[in-house]
């Protein structure tokens, strides 16, 4: 029976997991809130704090799982794509740890790791399915055929999903991380108060573009309410029908792009992952889907935003469902590239 330990550091998260076979024990994470005062991670700061509690928080993942370090025969670390410094200390903590107690290692894409991540849990997934990976970082849609046989279908060609909120929350004078504020903000607002354009993609209607929302915004602002862009009065500009507009043309775009992939591929099964699938309006909007004839699979909270358990529950698929992953990518690049997507390419 596989017993896999997990290390997740590929941004500010330091996290810890230990599962049995595709059964997670524990799932210990550690955020580090301090980014906050920057508004927005600085990466030289969160390597270093990783440095400081890795270890503590592995061991808080072996205690609370009632496992012994003899006992794991798998270890397994995120390779990348994310913060070279933050995955540095995941990355060599685990290896060192696997060679040294003779112990299996497997390199974990963190993007693949949040595909799988709705389906925690199960020994078996619905194929095929459409994959919608929205986080801080990454925005992509993915056809899934079969256990790692990928068909890409499209990604942000500029910000992700994530970074259109965060961004939008600066340019509001919101706290860092932008989402959950203003999804909270928005549910009380009106989302038909103003239309956000996104742009449609002409060489290929899959990818996404983020970066003219924000652009738009910021000359909403300027356009209408002058005087907020010197004050940051907040108290002076409706913001929560703002962000229930704003809101509401991220989520269009996520959602036309993967209804035109499903009617295209013919396939009803739809898994969204990554810090934005938290969203209420998506959650909302894709529940009405399964009214239809659709299938929706979301993480569960605790493995939505960045964790060990999706890294250990992949290493888990990859052992008993790809051959030769074992030695394959274990060199530190090019999964450390920002957009690693190379795993996709089947
Ligand atoms: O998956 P994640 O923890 O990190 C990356 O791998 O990037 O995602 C973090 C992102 C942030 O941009 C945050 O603003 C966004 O997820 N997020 C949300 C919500 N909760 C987190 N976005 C919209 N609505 C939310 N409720
Ligand atoms: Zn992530």
């Amino acid at each position: 029976m596989e017993c896999i330990l997990a290390i997740e550091t590929s941004c500010d998260e330091t996290s810890a997991s230990v599962l049995l076979q595709h059964k997670v024990l524990s799932n210990v994470i550690s955020s580090q809130s301090f980014h906050q005062e920057y508004g927005g991670i600085v990466p030289e700061l969160a390597s270093r704090a990783q440095l400081k509690v890795i270890d503590r928080i592995t061991k808080e993942a072996l205690q609370i799982a009632g496992i012994k370090l003899r006992d794991i025969n798998i270890i397994a670390a995120t390779q990348g794509p994310g913060l070279i410094g933050s995955l540095l200390v995941g990355f060599n903590y685990a290896k060192s740890a696997a060679l040294s107690l003779n112990k299996i290692f497997i390199p974990v894409n963190h993007v693949e790791a949040h595909l799988y991540s709705c389906f925690i849990g199960r020994e078996n997934i619905n194929f095929p399915f459409l994959g919608l990976i929205v986080s801080g970082g990454h925005t992509i849609l993915v056809l899934v055929k079969n256990y790692f046989q990928y068909k890409l279908l499209g990604q942000t060609i500029d910000d992700a999903a994530g970074e259109a909120f965060d961004k939008a929350a600066k340019l509001l004078g919101l706290p860092y991380p932008g989402g959950p504020e203003i999804d909270k903000l928005s549910e009380t607002g009106n989302e038909l108060f103003h239309t956000f354009p996104t742009a449609k993609l002409k060489k290929n209607q899959y990818n996404f573009s983020f970066s003219g929302i924000k652009t738009s915004l910021l000359y909403f602002l300027r356009d209408n309410y002058s005087d907020f862009t010197i004050s940051k009065d907040i108290s002076t500009i409706p913001v929560k029908d703002i962000c229930a507009s704003y809101q509401r043309a991220i989520i269009s775009a996520l959602l036309e792009r993967i209804l035109a992939a499903s009617n295209e591929y013919k396939v009803k099964n739809l898994a969204v992952s990554g810090g934005v699938s938290l969203n209420s309006k998506l959650r909302s909007e894709f529940l009405n889907l399964a009214k239809r004839d659709y299938k929706i699979f979301f993480p569960e909270a605790s493995f939505t935003t960045d964790n060990a358990a999706m890294i250990g529950y992949t290493a888990y698929l990859k052992m008993k469902h790809k051959r030769n992953f074992i030695n394959e990518n274990t060199v530190l690049e090019p999964a450390f590239a920002r957009f690693d997507y190379s795993c996709f390419n089947s």
